[in-house]
């Protein structure tokens, strides 16, 4: 297992739309295992692919208490169905780091994908892991949380990051 280093806005990376990944290999485990690592490091209860500039559609997510770890791994994760509820949670992103906001997403969501085996599975996620899992699938298609913001919110959000990061190199830290 090994630390992968995060990438920051605005780097273009973040902004691809991730490829399928079309076999599943020992190289895709270990990218997965990676990912963990980095992001329990960071910390933070999130990480996609091409925030450790892979642009593959994959994440990795543990939204659960701190003495019960509830790590997922998904590959080639997608929405099959949302709720029409919506619900409000506070957001922030290793890619963004230190910066939060609240964003409006379905409360719950359906998700399809494959795990580490290539088996298809499905998942109801509720609450924190909605959110979650909704901001990561979101990385994959180049999107980032400051994009459901206003102009003005969003501008802000990207010129206190651009601060921060010339100020701390590259030891900052955000949360998924
Ligand atoms: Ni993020």
């Amino acid at each position: 297992m090994a630390l992968i280093p995060i990438i920051y806005i605005p780097d273009p990376v973040l902004r691809q739309v991730a490829v399928p990944v079309t076999e599943i290999t020992d190289g895709t485990r270990q990218l997965l295992d990676d990912m963990a690592e980095t992001m329990y490091d960071a910390p933070g209860i999130g990480l996609a692919a091409p925030q450790v500039n892979v642009s593959q559609r994959v994440i990795v997510m543990d939204c659960g208490p701190d003495d019960a770890p509830e790590l997922h791994k998904m590959i080639n994760p997608e929405i099959v169905d949302r709720s029409e509820a919506k619900a409000i949670l506070e957001e922030g992103c290793l890619s963004i780091p230190k910066q939060t906001a609240d964003v409006e997403r379905p409360a719950s969501v359906d998700v399809r994908y494959l795990d580490v085996d290539g088996k298809e599975q499905m998942m109801t996620c509720e609450g924190l892991l909605a959110a979650c899992v909704q901001h990561e699938i979101d990385h994959l298609d180049g999107v980032l949380f400051i994009d459901y913001l206003s102009r003005l919110k969003r501008d802000m959000i990207v010129r206190r990051t651009l601060k921060e990061l010339r100020q701390a190199g590259t030891g900052a830290a955000g949360r998924g």
